[in-house]
């Protein structure tokens, strides 16, 4: 299927989550690789997949014949998560391991996403991939689940855990601040919690050159595959991420800085989730930008009266 100079025939490429901030993103960016395959919960740009229902997973596997698949699905709702354990276990831990098991049968590359919140928070730098995870909430235990289900099944994989992702689509920071900016005169912002923006479509964007390299053969991933972290560089707190995005927006609106103390949620967070992306750059020679870079880009793309 591959000769030097790539693919003879159009790769067919299984996304899952097609309906998600990172998947939304992934549709336009995986397109020019190949045929994207695009499956959602909705079913509304291709075949339904719900990752909760077992039987779903190996149909579709079948069906769809994917040369590569990347799963942009997952339970997000990190609050919620205290109390849907077992949904939020099925679909970011269990059904990971079983499409891991199903690709490893077939030797079909698999990209997954993970994230900053598999960590405790307490490092002094940013964290490494040989770091030992310590997830503070639910949505954090069954994301490393997943992980650790993948890395097992022998898929040849490449997991990216990311952080903090906003957009011009989905529910995200970047939007509700945009929104609470226009209802609030004041509005109180946790300070005391440290990570990196990742926009969306960067990371979107940065999956799809990597694929490129795996559709092509140039990358074996018997030799680069695993853990990888991979997002926005630079790091800030959520106060300084909202003064940042309030300062470029034109409105206007009154930030104090506060406390999670301050700020109770049902999910605990960790206060410093930095991710150092250097093995990442060495294994891919690829950047991903400054938050800031990124924010002025995505706010671009998003009307005035878009929120
Ligand atoms: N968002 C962040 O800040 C963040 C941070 C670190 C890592 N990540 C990781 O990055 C990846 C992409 O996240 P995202 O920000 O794009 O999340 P998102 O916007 O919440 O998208 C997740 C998608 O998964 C879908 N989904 C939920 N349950 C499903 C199920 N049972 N079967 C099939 N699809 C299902 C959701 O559909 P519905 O919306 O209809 O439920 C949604 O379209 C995930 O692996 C996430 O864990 C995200």
């Amino acid at each position: 299927m591959t000769n030097a100079t790539g693919p003879t025939e159009r790769p067919r490429i299984l996304l899952i989550g097609a309906n998600g901030q990172v998947g939304w993103e992934l549709r336009r960016t995986l397109a020019g690789l190949g045929e994207v395959i695009a499956a959602s919960i909705e079913g509304g740009y291709g075949p339904i997949v719900d990752l909760i229902d077992q039987g779903l997973l190996a149909k579709l596997i079948q069906d769809s014949r994917p040369d590569a698949v990347v799963n942009a699905a997952a339970y997000t709702a990190v609050d919620k998560a205290e109390t849907e354990r077992a949904i939020a276990q099925r679909i970011n831990a269990d059904a990971v391991g079983e499409l891991g098991a199903l690709l490893a049968a077939r030797g079909t590359p698999f990209i997954h996403y993970s994230t900053d919140f598999v960590f405790d928070g307490t490092s002094d730098r940013p964290y490494r991939e040989t770091d030992t995870p310590n997830p503070l909430n639910v949505y954090g235990e069954t994301k490393l689940g997943g992980e650790t289900a993948l890395l097992a099944s022998g898929a040849p994989t490449l997991i990216f855990r990311t952080s903090w992702v906003y957009g011009s689509r989905g529910a995200n920071f970047l939007l509700t601040m945009l929104r609470l900016f226009k209802e609030k005169d004041e509005l109180r912002v946790v300070d005391d919690q440290i990570g990196s923006p990742t926009w969306s479509r960067m990371l979107a964007e940065v999956t799809a050159l990597v694929l490129y390299r795996v559709l092509r053969g140039d990358l074996d991933l018997k030799a680069v595959g695993g853990l990888y972290h991979l997002t926005g560089t630079g790091e800030v707190s959520w106060y300084g991420f909202a003064k940042a995005i309030l300062e470029r927006s034109g409105l206007d609106c009154h930030l104090i800085p506060i406390t999670s103390v301050d700020y109770p949620a049902p999910a605990k967070r960790p206060a410093y989730s930095v991710l150092d992306n250097a093995k990442f750059r060495e294994t891919f020679g690829l950047w991903m930008p400054h938050w800031r870079e990124s924010l002025e880009q995505c706010l671009e793309l998003i009307p005035p009266s878009g929120t």
